[in-house]
């Protein structure tokens, strides 16, 4: 009998059409799109419509993944939304809403929140419904409308962020390979480095804290830049030593896009040469939960993923925590 694995079978994105360059934002704060390029290799981002929400980007990309793989909305058995800016503040969860838009009636829907790490979460909890026999049919969401939760006033994370949504549908199969091994990491003590102070349960919203910014993204950018250089190596190679596999054996790492001398950073520490890691922070910026599927999605269409290649993937996050993922392209 040949073993149960889980593929990819299907992917799409949606960016939003209005794009915001660092030339825009030297209007708004005090900064320059050359120091914007030099420390986050950044050149542009998608900015949502005000109509569009984490729930409708989500719909947008997950209708062509949904195509790709050639399942209908009606047989899909679980949606997991990957999100930090959920369409409501937990009531309902986000998956409910694209349940009912896409019309899956029979999918059950949760949403997952691990910062910019969430959508790792995700896809290794969609991976474990699909490997358990569970589910066959299980989309994956990674949505985030960051551009409502950063204060446009702070030049030190206004620049770095931008919206959009990816999406994959995962399978069950018994074609060789898929999901190889994984590393799922969380170090609650740097909370306080990447965090929303109100509008949760802890702090909920008031007059007070509208008045005083605590609905936007606050950020110490040295302690997580150290962070995220240290974590992307780490986990990357503790999930290749579960696949028993060594940096070499990676045909492509997509790290999480948040800064591109990040990416540089742990290219060199796993001794990758430029053309195996990919990198799209310059048009996007950080999408925080979509940046992962949106690189995997631009990587396809860009024919650098092939049957049978190694791919290495690594989102990381508010938390702070981390989600790196070994997958055998099937
Ligand atoms: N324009 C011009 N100057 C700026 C800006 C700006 N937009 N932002 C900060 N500066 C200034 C600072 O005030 C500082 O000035 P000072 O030396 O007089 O104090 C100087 O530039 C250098 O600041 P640093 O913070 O040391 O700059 P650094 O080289 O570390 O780059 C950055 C800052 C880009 C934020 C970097 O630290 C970084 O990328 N950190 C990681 C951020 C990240 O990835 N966050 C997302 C994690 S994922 C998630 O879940 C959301």
């Amino acid at each position: 009998m040949s073993e149960l694995t889980v593929r990819i079978a299907g992917w799409g994105k949606y960016l939003p059409a209005r794009v915001m360059d660092n030339h825009e934002i030297e209007r708004l704060v005090d900064t320059s799109d050359e120091w914007i390029r030099a420390r986050s290799g950044i050149v542009e981002r998608r900015i949502a419509a005000d109509d569009e929400t984490t729930c409708s980007m989500s719909v947008a990309s997950a209708r062509p993944a949904l195509d790709m793989a050639g399942v209908d909305p009606l047989d899909l058995e679980l949606i997991i939304v990957a999100t930090g800016t959920p369409d409501h503040p937990g009531f309902p969860a986000t998956g409910s809403l694209v349940q009912q838009a896409l019309g899956a009636t029979r999918a059950g829907a949760f949403d997952v929140g691990a910062g910019c790490g969430a959508f790792g979460y995700g896809l290794v909890a969609g991976a474990q419904f699909v490997l358990s026999g569970a589910h066959r049919n299980v989309l994956v969401v990674g949505a985030d409308v960051m551009s409502r939760v950063i204060d446009w006033r702070d030049r030190s994370t206004c620049v770095l962020f931008g919206d959009g949504a990816g999406a994959v549908v995962l399978q069950a199969s018994d074609t060789l390979g898929g999901l190889r091994s994984f590393v799922l990491g969380s170090d609650g003590c740097g909370a306080p480095r990447l965090y929303i102070p109100a509008g949760g349960s802890r702090q909920p919203a008031s007059h007070d804290s509208v008045e005083n910014g605590a609905h936007y993204l606050k950020m110490d950018g040295r302690d997580v830049y150290r962070f995220a250089t240290r974590v992307i190596p780490e986990s990357i190679l503790g999930a290749l030593v579960k696949a028993g596999l060594a940096p070499r054996d990676l045909d492509l790492l997509i790290p999480h896009q948040a800064n591109s001398r990040i990416i540089e950073h742990a290219r060199k520490k796993l001794e990758l040469p430029p053309e195996r890691v990919f990198v799209n922070v310059d048009k996007y910026g950080n999408t925080s939960s979509a940046s992962i599927p949106v690189a995997l999605c631009e990587a396809l269409e860009q024919g650098r993923i092939a049957r049978g290649d190694i791919i290495g993937m690594c989102a990381f996050g508010a938390g702070l925590c981390w989600a790196a993922a070994i997958w055998e392209w099937n």
